[in-house]
């Protein structure tokens, strides 16, 4: 079970600092059935890995660049992200897909260059209001998914790989899917991970659920047996609530 909190475009230095140790604060001499990861902006990354040395929390990134490095004004490689203390990072979050343009193609080569930096991608996917209005959920979320795993990445790297499903409509509008619609997406994602990949990686990779996910709803979508964890915005950037979350024992099988 992994609980990642995805602080977007939020925090100054000294507001970052702040929520990373009071999250550390709330989670220290706890027990814990989860792993956590924090995903600041860029420029609070180094400070933020200063702090969470020595707890059980660990740090990832909101993107990456395409490219390794060189002459690309502005773009953060894999391998930078690597350097500053980072173990994972998002990539084709849909705010990026739809806001930056950002194509499956450019999201298969950003999560190769993540795996071969040796950190872990959290590929999302997601329909829009639109795509499930019309009923194309499942090949919207299909397509999404055999177009941004590089299946050519090799089995090792394929194990780390995460998944997180975020229905683009339940980002930050307080609208969850219902459970049933949870699991059987998940079962959806599964059976397309089985066909693309080779069936032997898919029992590694783990599937989180994001949008809207907060105190109120998060103890019943991550009793699903299905979903392995959750990838939360808004509700991340309130120490108490994100750390509440984390602590929650989920009676999984
Ligand atoms: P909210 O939890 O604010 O809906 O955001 C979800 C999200 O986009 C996480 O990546």
């Amino acid at each position: 079970m992994l609980i990642a909190g995805n602080w977007k475009s939020n925090c100054d230095l000294v507001m970052g600092k702040n929520l990373a140790s009071s999250i550390v604060k709330s989670i220290k001499g706890q027990t814990l059935n989860c792993q956590i990861a924090i995903f600041p902006p860029f420029t609070c990354l180094n400070s933020v890995s200063n702090i969470l040395k020595n707890s059980r929390i660990s740090l990832g990134a909101q993107d990456c660049s395409e490219y390794n490095g060189g002459a690309y004004t502005g773009e953060v490689s894999a391998g930078m992200l690597l350097d500053v203390g980072c173990k994972y990072v998002i990539v084709g979050h849909s705010e990026r897909r739809i806001k930056h343009g950002e194509t499956s193609k450019q999201v298969r080569i950003k999560t190769l260059n993540v795996f071969n930096s040796n950190l872990k991608p959290i590929v999302c996917v997601g329909e829009t209001e639109k795509d499930r209005d019309l009923g194309k959920e499942n090949d919207i979320v299909k397509k999404q998914i055999t177009s941004s795993i590089p299946i050519d990445a090799g089995a090792k790297s394929l194990s780390n790989l995460i998944i997180a499903y975020e229905p683009v409509w339940a980002i930050g509008s307080g609208l969850t899917p219902t459970i049933n619609e949870i699991e059987r997406m998940f079962k959806e994602i599964k059976k397309n991970l089985k066909l693309h990949l080779k069936e032997k990686y898919v029992d590694d990779i783990k599937i989180l659920y994001g949008g809207s996910v907060n105190k109120k709803n998060s103890n019943e979508i991550l009793s699903l047996k299905e979903v392995d964890g959750a990838l939360i915005g808004g509700a991340s950037l309130n120490a108490a609530e994100f750390s509440s979350i984390c602590l929650e024992i989920y009676n999984k099988e």
